[in-house]
């Protein structure tokens, strides 16, 4: 049987998405604003969910319909068969999303929903799940726009960002969807040496690594479906043991990581142990990863560039919004660009920068950019491989 799926992401990440879900060969599949649809089966949904590094969730839409009011709206949603996604005696939880139409207020949307879902359990069983804001085993999302609503189920359960391996937050880490969102588009072998001279937390190192080994973002979490009552652990399990023994450890990786902090390196260095720690079949030894990484604190203009390294540049510099002062960041954007022409020709960049004033400030000849979103910051996303 096969259902429509909506996979959003973060604002910008739509092609690289797509790309995603075009090597995944997910089925009749859709780029759209705010991400990417497709029409498959639940293995589809497993797959998505287990593999995707920049998707935020995999929504299975159940229902579509003209809303202005809010009884079409309960006797829409009572009118959908409520049992295989969660237990007359399990905990469900309704959000909303409202734009641009009749009915505005998102919790009263919410609450309607609520009420149907339960007084449909009500009458099919004469039970009702309970409503748990956190963990609960069925998240419900319900989209209204132009007065169009969309009820979802929640296949992911928590965020997709959510790999397992984060121990250490640090002060302004990069989400790991746009982390990997970098990685992806990076000119990179996947073997090359990866440098992140303003490492934080090392979200890039990290997902650079999980690209590089070919390690699913999604194997050491577990997803909303797997407590759905119609749910398959058997066939779930064979399809997670097979992407598992996918990873192949590239023994010769080196990730180079260096922060003013030494703070930050340890945490760094934490979320590295973590990702050992998972003690999952498709997870790296706490030795491969010893060997790989490289963490020094110091100044990134300290850096010992090699020549002829031909290593990619990962790196997120500080923006001076909410890291640094703004003078500073500039001058620094000038001597860390001087530094990477004279020192690192034939290298690949990859950089996220606050705004187009620091990409000039780096003085590179040629780049590409393209805007992205760090949460609510507006970003420049730099590549480009030095002459
Ligand atoms: C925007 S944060 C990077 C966050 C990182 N991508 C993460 O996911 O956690 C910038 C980092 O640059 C570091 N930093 C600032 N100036 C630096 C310098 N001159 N050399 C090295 N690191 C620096 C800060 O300590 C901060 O951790």
């Amino acid at each position: 049987m096969r259902h429509e799926y909506f996979i959003p992401c973060a604002p910008g990440l739509e092609p690289i998405l797509f790309g995603e879900v075009k090597a995944l060969k997910l089925p009749r599949a859709e780029q759209q604003v705010g991400g990417v649809r497709f029409t498959g089966t639940v293995e589809d949904a497993w797959r998505a969910n287990l593999e995707l590094r920049t998707a935020v969730r995999v929504l299975q839409r159940l229902a579509r319909f003209p809303c202005d009011n809010d009884d079409e709206l309960y006797k829409q949603a009572r009118a959908i068969d409520w049992s295989p996604y969660v237990e007359p005696d399990g905990s469900f939880f309704v959000d909303a999303q409202v734009r641009d139409s009749t009915l505005t207020h998102s919790q009263f949307v919410a609450q309607r929903t609520k009420d149907a879902i339960a007084d449909w359990f009500r009458k099919a069983t004469r039970r009702r799940p309970s409503v748990a804001k956190e963990d609960a085993d069925l998240r419900v999302h319900v989209h209204l726009s132009k007065d169009r609503a969309t009820i979802s189920v929640d296949t992911s359960g928590d965020s997709l960002h959510k790999r397992g391996w984060r121990d250490y937050q640090g002060v302004a880490p990069l989400g790991e969807c746009l982390a990997a969102a970098m990685v992806l588009e990076a000119d990179w072998n996947r073997r090359a040496p990866v440098v992140d001279p303003f490492a934080g937390s090392g979200t890039l190192l990290v997902e650079a690594a999980l690209l590089a080994a070919d390690i699913a973002p999604g194997l050491f979490r577990s997803f909303g479906f797997e407590r759905w009552p119609n749910h398959r652990p058997a066939p779930y399990r064979k399809l997670h043991e097979s992407i598992a023994a996918r990873m192949r450890w590239p023994s010769k990786l080196r990730l180079h990581a260096r922060d003013l902090e030494a703070g930050h390196l340890r945490g760094l260095r934490r979320n590295f142990e973590a990702l050992a720690q998972l003690e999952v079949a498709g997870a790296p030894t706490a030795d491969q990863l010893e060997r790989c990484l490289h963490a020094e604190a110091g100044d990134a203009l300290e850096f010992p560039w090699r020549e002829g390294w031909g290593a990619l540049v990962l790196s997120n510099l500080p923006y001076g919004v909410r890291v640094g002062d703004t003078e500073e960041v500039e001058e620094l954007h000038r001597a860390f660009g001087r530094m990477l022409r004279e020192r690192c020709s034939g290298y690949s960049l990859a950089l996220l920068l606050g705004d187009k004033r620091l990409a000039h400030a780096l003085g590179l000849q040629e780049w590409k950019a393209r805007e992205l979103r760090n949460g609510a910051l507006r970003c420049q996303f730099v590549t480009t491989r030095l002459p």
